[in-house]
């Protein structure tokens, strides 16, 4: 062994280590999450999440502008609604006319080289906050799925390319591709949060989104964290309903999903680095604890190392600037 084996010798000058990078991390690879709202050149900014902001449609196509010139691969939309607009069932998560529809429409003409994504759930649309009909303080499932396919395919008129349901109700994948196929959407691709872990790093995003549960918790629906095993039983029931890709969620906690998945299904697997992983590293960059750039590009090249090939997170347009210029 040693000292025949010497494994800094690759390490030694940038080219060596460029010569023997396993992984690179790409704009392409990245895909940024906006919040719309009602309302014209709005950009209400979320507390805890410093640099992203609740936007109006106009706003979110400025914004598409960018992520479009900066060469990511696409946006995936969140409604943000008013509490007097919620009700029990959701209607809001349908409305052709909502914030959602509209910028879906004005990012297609700004920004028409990104892929646009919309997210499927009623959490943002629910007086109650849950991602499901709820009676008797039960979370129902197959009462949910017509809820969800009738959303699924609002998106699609409104011009989604992709529908990403993020509920975590069983056969929503199904009840969605029926619907979507019965409305004339049978090429649009279904992304499925197959794997979405009951986390406490979604915290932030339920403040800006305003779809904090109003009673009880997630677990009834989304994954316990212990689970492993059945975060692969997850996916593999999604694609046998007929997912195109599938997602780990949250991304930095779960690279052992990642990687497992990648290993076991051939599919596009994407992950989601979530609201509270943004969170972190915002505010210890801004304490000075850590170098902010080095600290978000790390963690995003570990999640493509651990397998996925592209990545939902909030620091997309901050990345892709570091990446280019580099
Ligand atoms: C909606 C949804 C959530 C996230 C994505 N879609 C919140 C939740 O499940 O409570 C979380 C994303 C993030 O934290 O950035 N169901």
């Amino acid at each position: 062994m040693f000292p025949t084996i010497r494994l800094r010798r690759t390490r030694m000058t940038e080219p060596l280590r460029r010569l023997v990078r396993e992984t690179e991390l790409n704009a392409g690879d990245l895909v940024l999450p906006l919040f719309v709202t009602p309302g014209k050149k709005l950009r209400r900014p979320v507390p805890s999440m410093p640099g992203v902001c609740n936007l109006s449609a106009d706003e979110a196509a400025r914004e598409a502008e960018q992520a479009q010139a900066l060469g990511l691969a696409g946006v995936i939309l969140f409604g943000v609604l008013p509490e007097s607009a919620k009700d029990a069932r959701g209607s809001g998560a349908e409305d052709a006319r909502g914030p959602v529809a509209e910028a879906l429409g004005a990012i297609a003409k700004a920004a028409p080289e990104l892929v646009r994504m919309a997210d499927v759930c009623l959490c943002e649309y629910t007086d109650h906050g849950h991602c499901g009909i709820v009676k008797g303080g039960e979370i129902l499932n197959d009462e949910t799925l017509p809820r969800l396919a009738a959303m699924a395919v609002a998106m699609a008129k409104a011009g989604a390319q992709v529908i990403a349901p993020s509920d975590m109700m069983d056969g929503r994948v199904a009840a969605i591709r029926g619907a979507l196929d019965a409305a004339g959407f049978a090429p649009l691709p279904i992304l499925s949060y197959a794997a979405k872990f009951a986390s406490g790093f979604y915290g932030p995003f339920r403040e800006a989104a305003a779809s904090a549960p109003a009673f009880g918790d997630r677990r009834g629906y989304q994954m316990d964290p212990a689970n492993a095993r059945e975060a692969l039983r997850e996916i593999e029931a999604d694609l046998e309903e007929g997912a195109d890709l599938v997602m780990v969620k949250p991304a930095g906690p779960c690279l052992d999903i990642l990687a497992r998945a990648r290993a076991r299904f051939r599919v596009p697997l994407g992950a989601y680095q979530v609201s509270g992983e943004y969170a972190m590293l915002k505010a210890a960059a801004m304490k000075g604890w850590l170098d902010e750039k080095r600290c978000a590009l790390e963690s995003l090249l570990a999640i493509k190392r651990a397998g996925a090939e592209f990545i939902l997170t909030y620091h997309a347009l901050d990345a892709a600037r570091w990446l280019g210029a580099e």
